[in-house]
């Protein structure tokens, strides 16, 4: 019972962290609802109707890709549309051997694990996944020194879906088991339109073309800010103006919040500024520049850097960050000779 309660701890605890209702009531459930990312959606599907057919699980999916662009959201719906139950949980909260043998027994025939941020399982954690994965299969030690002998427990066949903001950070043998891959693409400007008129809808709020428009344009491609967004310039909209999102409106809450016009926040300029000012553009490592910025590493790694050099205002060198002429642009600063030749060697 106790091993039940712990695992009920595991799987609840990531369901409630920092999920917003306003989230929850925004996701897609199918997947003719998941916008955008055609060509992840088109495989899937085929897959997802390749397995039903066979009346076998989906194979284990990878999901890969920065922060709110739908990870989650996709691992759900697949469960939905293969029409079994989904378990949630994150390799941070899976810390022992045991709390993974727990999950993995208590699993239905096709069901999904959803594990997310799963490049951080620990190491002893990851070796129970291995046979699981493989031969959905589970080995438990039994008793201490020589008479100890190994057994093998069959478990359910299960679909294993992983997220991670970083593949790279995947070790290959969990890697190499994974018989899908998908990474996820910051969306086009038209897609993150679409979520936002959709969203509208759900949260009740007039908005016209050209106000879904301009929220989308300064979204940095991702859907969770986009809705996001969307939920303060409503308030805005409310507050200070007729009640309806249109473009000046738009324009007028997002300048509030400091969204600039590509849709750039304060620490993604605090990061171009200070990487201009007190490393001349860079080349900076990036323990430094999280230092003097005073952000996590992490935090800057898996949310800033991947869009700044997605629009071209970053570039990653093997010594360190610099900021690229079009950055230098964007924060009207000018680029001295020393930093073009810098520039040029990369
Ligand atoms: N393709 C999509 N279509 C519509 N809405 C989406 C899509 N992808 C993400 N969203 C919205 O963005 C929010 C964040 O997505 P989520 O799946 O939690 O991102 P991740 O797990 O990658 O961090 C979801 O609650 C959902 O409302
Ligand atoms: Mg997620």
């Amino acid at each position: 019972m106790e091993k039940l309660n712990r695992e009920n701890d595991i799987i609840v605890s990531t369901i409630n962290s920092g999920e917003e209702e306003l989230e929850l009531s925004l996701r897609p459930q199918k997947l003719v609802q998941y916008i955008g990312q055609h060509k992840v959606k088109e495989k899937m599907s085929i897959f997802i109707e390749a397995a039903k057919m066979r009346n076998e699980p989906l194979d284990h999916v990878l999901l890969s890709g920065p922060p709110g662009l739908g990870k989650t959201t996709m691992a759900n719906i697949i469960s939905n549309e293969m029409g079994v139950n989904i378990r949630i949980t994150s390799g941070p909260a899976i810390e022992r051997p045991g709390d993974l043998a727990a999950i993995l027994t208590n699993l239905n025939e096709n069901d999904v694990l959803f594990i997310d941020e799963i490049h951080r399982l620990n190491k002893s954690v990851e070796e129970v996944m291995y046979p699981a994965m493989e031969d959905y299969a589970l080995d438990i030690i039994i008793g201490k020194g020589p008479s100890a002998r190994s057994i093998r427990l069959d478990l359910s066949k299960f679909t294993l879906i992983g997220a991670t903001t970083r593949a790279g950070l995947l070790t290959s043998p969990l890697r190499d088991r994974f018989g899908v891959m998908c990474s996820l693409d910051y969306y086009k400007t038209e897609d993150l339109k679409q979520i936002i008129l959709r969203s509208a809808g759900i949260i009740g709020i007039e908005i016209d073309n050209a106000g879904a428009e301009e929220i989308a344009r300064r979204s940095r491609g991702t859907p969770r800010i986009a809705n996001r967004l969307l939920k303060r310039v409503r308030d805005f909209a409310i507050v200070k103006g007729k009640g309806v999102i249109d473009f000046e409106t738009a324009d007028k809450a997002l300048l509030m919040l400091e969204i600039d016009s590509i849709g750039l926040d304060r620490l993604d300029r605090k990061i171009l500024n200070t990487i201009i000012d007190f490393y001349k553009g860079g080349p900076v490592g990036v323990d430094t520049l999280a230092a003097s910025i005073g952000e996590e590493r992490s935090t800057i790694e898996d949310v800033y850097e991947p869009y700044l050099m997605q629009i071209g205002f970053l570039s990653r060198t093997p010594r360190g960050r610099i900021v690229t002429e079009n950055g230098f642009k964007h924060v009207n600063k000018k680029i001295t000779k020393k930093d073009q030749i810098e520039l040029d060697i990369e």
